[in-house]
């Protein structure tokens, strides 16, 4: 039986990124606007008046005056730090040893892995994010449960087990080998299975010796198609102790650009404090810097230069980092990197930051041609949003004249009670319906 809906609203829909304000031909904004969802798919999408009459006899939920745009994508955060999230009083390499790594030891347990992986994935909706690509913890049986309850609910998500032989305790490392094969299993069961993309997962130079990284430098010949992810001068300690592990490297890029590992495939978390040759080589190889504005903030890490890094033609991810980002509303996330870019008298309009978190983030992944835009034929991953969710919000709207203002408005002020319909392939995951 083919399952069909229409849901009607004000349409927003990214085509490529804003070049600025009066940048039209990026983005439509139909006010009366609908999308045809059949079987997950958008089959149709414009002026209600138009859709409506193809769609024939459909159920039609109306979700004026909202608006509709595609769902929201976190290219970094770690699933298995649900718990980490507000730890107090630590940077980086403090952070990791006295909170993280204890909380991600408690994944070596299934039921822990199987009750955290739908408390995670409840979470993103509830927040308007349909895909993410996350970390999850070094033991395989976290990845099974990301991947299965990812498979369940239908929805596009990357991941991959954490490889991390030492700088750890005992119960938070695999070997160069076990981490491989471990790897292997779970990319052969879960890469391509219905919406499941795998992300080769080394967490950082500090946490793999040169071994691991030679059998992570396999694994990524033997799986071009897979992602790979890791974390990049975050810190500055973190950055002294990479070039104590690794003193030949020319600096911290060039430890994984040795192993071979930096393509367009590669998203690397943070990458703050870069050296021109790094930027040099990030521009070279088109591998991802990824934005974490609220991770940067809570573990003092440091400012994002987004503007310099763009400039060479980078193209830059944006993400909350959980549990070192302290929310995990991508519209959080624009709020505190908005702030971030003006403390280096950098901007971040509007119709670029919602672009970035969905368009922007698909493009980065390849994954433009199913998710990020709301265009015949993509995938039907959907958020629905509330500009006057709240009270401070709907005073604030009275005077917003402008689809920017209200979009600022959003950016700035909104959170999950904002986000009042998520759909993941056509079906709604915060208010049941009959999907
Ligand atoms: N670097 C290595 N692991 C991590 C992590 O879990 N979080 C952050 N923010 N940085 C890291
Ligand atoms: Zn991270």
């Amino acid at each position: 039986m083919t399952s069909k809906k229409l849901l009607r609203g004000r349409l927003l829909n990214f085509i490529s990124e804003p070049t600025g304000p009066e940048d039209k031909d990026a983005f439509s904004y139909i006010e009366d606007g609908a999308l045809l969802i059949c079987d997950g798919i958008i089959v149709g999408s414009g002026d209600y008046n138009e859709v409506a009459k193809i769609a024939g006899d459909v159920e039609v939920i109306d979700h004026r005056p909202h608006l509709l745009m595609a769902g929201f994508i976190d290219t970094h955060l770690h699933f298995p730090q649900m718990h980490v999230i507000a730890s107090w009083g630590t940077q980086l390499l403090d952070w990791l040893n006295n909170y993280t790594f204890p909380e991600e030891a408690r994944f070596s347990d299934e039921q822990h892995c199987a009750r955290m992986a739908g408390e995670f994935f409840d979470q993103l909706t509830a927040h308007g994010t349909t895909t993410a690509m996350a970390y999850c913890s070094v033991h395989k049986q976290s990845a099974e449960a990301y991947f299965s309850e990812a498979e369940r609910r239908n929805m596009c998500m990357i991941g991959g087990k954490t490889l991390m032989d030492r700088n750890a305790p005992d119960n938070l490392q695999d070997t160069p080998q076990s981490g491989y094969d471990d790897s292997k299993d779970l990319i052969a069961k879960w890469h391509g299975k219905g919406r499941a993309h795998y992300a080769i997962t080394p967490r950082f130079a500090i946490t793999s010796t040169p071994e691991q990284l030679e059998m992570t430098s396999a694994l990524v010949a033997e799986h071009p198609e897979c992602f790979i992810q890791t974390h990049l001068s975050e810190s500055h300690d973190e950055i002294a102790f990479t070039a104590e592990l690794y003193p030949t490297a020319r600096d911290y890029l060039d430890v994984y650009q040795s192993y071979g590992l930096l393509s367009d495939k590669m998203f690397l978390g943070h990458a703050i404090h870069l050296k021109p040759r790094e930027i040099d080589a990030l521009a070279e190889t088109a591998a991802h810097p990824v934005f974490c504005p609220t991770s940067n903030l809570f573990l003092g890490s440091g400012l994002f230069d987004d503007a310099g890094l763009r400039s060479r033609g980078i193209s830059n991810a944006i993400a909350t980092d959980i549990g070192g980002g302290t929310s995990y509303s991508m519209l959080t996330t624009l709020s505190e990197g908005y702030k971030i870019l003006q403390l280096q008298g950098q901007k971040m309009h509007p119709l670029r930051a919602f672009h970035w978190i969905t368009l922007g983030n698909a493009t980065t992944l390849g994954l433009q041609d199913k998710i990020g835009n709301l265009a015949t034929g993509s995938d039907a991953d959907i958020v629905v949003l509330d500009s006057s969710a709240t009270r401070p919000m709907d005073i604030r709207m009275e005077t917003a004249t402008t689809l920017s203002e209200e979009l600022f408005i959003l950016q700035t002020m909104a959170d999950d009670r904002s986000i009042a319909e998520t759909y993941v392939a056509g079906v709604a995951q915060k208010h049941s319906q009959s999907n």
